[in-house]
This record gives C-alpha cells, structure tokens and sequence, in this order.
C-alpha cells in the first residue's frame, strides 16, 4: 500500500457535528484537505449542559450538509477516498449512533472499507497530525468528558497511569463558570473572569493530592465553590473566586503531572521524552504556561495540539482511520456504539462511591 491514501473521517459523539478529509502522500506526509466541524452552544447553552436528544437531532439534520461542505473544501472526488473512519465511542449513545450509520452508508455506497475509531485514541494521537513525535510519548487529556494521564505506546497500545476518579476537568471548569453566572460552555470565559482576580482570595482544597498517584479528583472543589459562590455578591468576588480556581487547578496538575513524569520516566528511554496536552482545556493559557513549567524542570519537550485539533474535530478521527488502514484493521458494518470504550482496556474502573486508591 504505497499509494496516495485518503480518508474521510466523521465525529459526532458528543455536540460537535465533524467530517474531515486527510491524505497521505507516498512518502507519508500527512495533510489534511479539510476539517469542518460545527458546534451546538447556542442549541444547550440555555440548559447549562449537553442534552442528549437536542445534540443527536441537531447530528441528524446537519451531517450530510457538514459532509458535502468538507467534500467540497476539499477538492477530493469522492471516488477517490481509500476508507470511511467514524467515532464508535465512547460518547453518547443516540449521537454516536448517528455519524456511525452515516459513516457505514458511505462506505457500503462506495464500497471501501469501513473503520470505526475510539475517540479518545483520536485525541491520543491528534498531534501526530502536525508534530513528528515518537512512541511511547505521555499524553495528558483534558477535555469536556475525559481527564487521563496515558502512556501512548503505538497505535492501540495505550497505559492509562492515572485518572479522574469523578469529574472531568472541563466539566469542572463549565461547572464553575455556571456557579459564578458565565453562559455554558464557561470554560473560556473562566479564565478571562480569573485574569480580573486575586488568586489567593479563597482557599479551595486539592482533592486527593498526597494520594492516589497521579489519579485526580475535582468533585470536592466544585462543593467547595458551591458553597463560596452562594454568599458572594460582587463582580470582584467573582472574579477572585475564579481566580482561586484558576490557581488550585494549576496547582493540582503540577503536582499530578509531576507524578506521571516519575511513572513514565520508569518504562521510557530518556532521551527525547514528550508530554502532549491535548482536548478543550489544553487550551487554557495558565495550565499551559504551568505544564511548560514542570517540562523544564523534568526535561520533557511539551507538545500542544494547534487549537483548532484540540477540540473536538474528525480530522483525529480521519487519522485514527488512516493508521488502521495502512494495517488493513476494518470493521463490518455491525459494528455497535460504545458509550464506554476505555483505550486501556486493562486499566481498573475508578469511579464513583468506595473507589479505593
Ligand atoms: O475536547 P473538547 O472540545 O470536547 C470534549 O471532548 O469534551 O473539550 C471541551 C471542554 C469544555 O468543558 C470547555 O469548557 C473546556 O474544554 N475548555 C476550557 C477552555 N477552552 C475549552 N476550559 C478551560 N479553559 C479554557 N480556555
Ligand atoms: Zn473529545
């Protein structure tokens, strides 16, 4: 398999509907001819949160207009594409099912093959899609639904070190914002409201932080906030609040990352160890600046995804695809959606009440 390689990929696990086109020249270089992907804020913000059945709807009435949009911007024949990638999972049911269904009709029309992708493995390795980075590289995935440390080891070979053992950050972060009056998603908004503040104003506990590894937790902190937030009054106190947020989660991940250094440095070569920050809040400009920080101090080179790939998109996706398709690993066309479909398949399920760590 020498030739030209082109992939379609298509995401819609959660409230991002996505279709993307890459290809890979004969040398392997990668480019990605096109990546739409439209966003439901203004269809859930007035619910503060991601409803389901208004999200799989949403999927259903735009999927085949975001796909001819990337078609087009593309300028691929679609006779032409080598194979079909759709998000499998994990992600919510009645809108996975969509992107799925539309993935496996394209393919059957075409007759190409058909290859459904984890979308966390999408986020894994969605810095390869513009960065020249080796395996095994550690991975710290933040986003709306997931919060994990993982040692990626190659194409479907991944070591989770640590977890969140309740909240994801993102929605620890949307849960916040919400508490102090910012329209969801509030995560992005957060951090200008920090910016205004006085870090030191509130002291907010780090949950879990001499213990449990590099497993993290976050619920403790939002109760925390619950309580704070019911008693301020103030622009300023609210923008002192989220600047104490702000602060406390820097804090909890210089020290959570700290010990996923140490676990990974254990099983990886020294020279040229990477850390990749990828999903929604990678995009936070103070954890970054943090994370940089405990690079240096580790000798780690730091990789962020471009922000437009940190996202949610299908331009992962379409990669995933790509990497099954050069080892001929397709599915049939009864492939189910997973709502749960961890990347290490071994890892232990820690979460909710009597987690022991
Ligand atoms: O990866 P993503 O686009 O979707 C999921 O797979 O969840 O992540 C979205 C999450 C949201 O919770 C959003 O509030 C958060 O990423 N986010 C941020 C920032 N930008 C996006 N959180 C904190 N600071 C930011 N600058
Ligand atoms: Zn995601």
């Amino acid at each position: 398999m020498n030739e030209k390689k082109i992939i379609l990929g298509i995401e819609t696990s959660c409230d991002e509907t996505a279709v993307s086109i890459i290809e890979e020249d004969k040398n392997g270089k990668i480019k990605i001819l096109s990546n739409v992907v439209s966003s439901q804020f203004d269809i859930h913000k007035e619910f503060g949160g991601v409803v389901p059945e208004l999200a799989a709807r949403s999927h259903v009435e735009k999927i085949d207009l975001i796909a001819k949009k990337a078609i087009t911007e593309s300028g691929v024949n679609l006779k032409d594409v080598s194979a079909i990638a759709a998000t499998s999972g994990p992600g919510l049911i009645v809108c996975l099912t969509i992107g799925l269904n539309f993935g496996k009709a394209l393919s059957a029309s075409l007759n190409i093959p058909f290859i459904g992708v984890n979308h966390l493995e999408g986020h894994a390795l969605s810095p390869r899609l513009n960065t020249k980075l080796n395996f095994p590289y550690l991975l710290l995935l933040i986003s709306g639904g997931h919060t994990q440390y993982l040692s990626v080891n190659g194409l479907g070979k991944y070591k989770r070190l640590g977890t969140t053992i309740d909240d994801a950050l993102g929605e620890s972060f949307d849960k916040t914002a919400k508490l102090l009056g910012i329209e969801f998603p509030g995560g992005p908004k957060l951090e200008g409201f920090a910016k205004q503040g006085d870090a030191d104003k509130f002291k907010l506990p780090k949950p879990i932080i001499n213990r449990g590894g590099c497993n993290l937790s976050f619920a403790g902190l939002k109760t925390a906030i619950l309580k704070i937030s019911s008693s301020i009054r103030s622009k300023q106190e609210k923008y002192d609040l989220a600047a104490s947020f702000q602060k406390t989660i820097e804090e909890i991940l210089e020290v959570k990352t700290q010990i996923a250094f140490d676990e990974f440095k254990k099983f990886s070569k020294k020279k040229g160890r990477a850390f990749v920050i990828a999903g929604g809040v990678a995009a936070n400009i103070g954890i970054r600046k943090k994370l940089i920080k405990v690079c240096k101090k580790n000798n780690f080179r730091p990789v962020f995804p471009e922000a437009k790939l940190c996202g949610d998109n299908a331009a992962m996706i379409a990669l995933v695809g790509l990497e099954k398709y050069k080892v001929k690993k397709f599915d049939n066309l009864d492939l189910p959606a997973s709502p749960r479909l961890p990347l290490d398949k071994k890892a232990k399920f820690l979460k909710g009440a009597g987690v022991r760590l």
